[in-house]
């Protein structure tokens, strides 16, 4: 067997190792829900890891129930020695400690410096996604606020494809920062307003487009609740919700996505890729409904949500 380019599944076989380890059983039992929360993680980390356990064949899933097989097990013990021997940077130990941290958000832990210079890597990989974006869409003339919008990448490529678009980015303190670099540099015309996204006190007014690019995935149902809740005091029955992100087509598929989502729900604690089922019930909270999806990327599909 080679395992040499498997990291996000190394982390899943040595997660679930731990995981038992940390409740005192052995593989192959798997864990009930009271176990999961007393071993320290949340619902969200634990079934990240148990589908990428299933989508690389190293755990039965029969529709209801998870089931490992002896041969499951004897893969998943080669692959835990391969792990334990090629592990002199302790990766996989910093990792399970951060997926036990019950408090753990990618953007709280990440000190000034390096969210500047996330600022500046995300600029280009979402101006890439936009200009995608910008042919599926017509915002001539058109209102659209995005939250989380970072140092603005996407908006500027909507804004350069648009005439007239009257396009607002909310983020923190950093990132808009050096969005108006960005805006400079480029010469377009954004506004970045330094806010949060679960308490906007942005002045209120209605958008044609609430634009969310890979937000949603990064927090629990309350949390994104309360996010589309906020938003609903800058929209009316005509305003379309954008949500671009990493939708999974169903519970195991597509193997590429499901393959990120551990990482993901470690990284921003309650966060959690969703299915476009899943995305339209949460949205059916607001009284809102799917209308359509366009596939973007290999990761990404944006789908447009309506008044129902
Ligand atoms: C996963 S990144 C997505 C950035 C960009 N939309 C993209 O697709 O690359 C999440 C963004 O949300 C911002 N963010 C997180 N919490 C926030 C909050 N409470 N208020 C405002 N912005 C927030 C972060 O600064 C970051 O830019």
């Amino acid at each position: 067997m080679n395992y040499e380019n498997y990291i996000e599944l190394y982390e899943a076989v040595y997660l679930f190792y731990r995981f038992n380890k940390s409740v005192g059983r052995k593989l192959p039992k798997l864990l009930s829900p009271d176990e999961i929360i007393s071993s320290g993680v949340d619902d969200s980390i634990y079934h990240a890891l148990l589908k990428i356990l299933v989508v690389n064949k190293l755990l039965k899933h029969d529709g209801v129930s998870f089931k490992m097989t002896q041969g499951n097990q004897k893969k998943i013990q080669h692959i835990l020695e391969n792990i334990i021997k090629k592990d002199p940077h302790k990766q996989y130990t910093i990792f399970y400690d951060k997926a036990i941290n019950a408090s753990h958000y990618f953007f709280d832990q990440i000190s000034e410096s390096e969210y500047d210079v996330y600022s500046r890597c995300d600029f280009d990989v979402t101006f890439n996604i936009g200009k995608i974006v910008a042919k599926h869409l017509d915002l001539a003339n058109q209102k659209v606020l995005e939250l989380g919008g970072n140092s603005g990448g996407l908006g500027t490529a909507l804004v350069l494809e648009n005439e007239n678009c009257h396009y607002t980015i909310v983020d923190t303190k950093i990132p808009c920062k050096v969005g108006n670099e960005f805006k400079q540099l480029n010469d377009v015309n954004l506004t970045f307003a330094v806010d949060n996204i679960f308490e906007l006190m942005l002045p209120i007014e209605r958008n044609d487009y609430i634009v969310l690019m890979n937000i949603l995935h990064d927090f629990d149902d309350e949390s994104c609740l309360s996010i589309l809740q906020n938003c609903i005091k800058h929209s009316d029955k005509n305003t379309k919700f954008l949500i671009i992100e990493d939708v999974l087509t169903s519970s195991f598929e597509p193997k590429n996505l499901i393959m990120h989502g551990l990482r993901l729900s470690v990284e921003c604690r309650g966060g959690r890729q969703r299915t476009s089922d899943e995305l339209t019930q949460l949205f059916s909270n607001i009284d809102y409904g799917f209308e359509s999806t366009v596939k973007i990327d290999s990761i990404h599909s944006m789908m447009v949500m309506g008044a129902l």
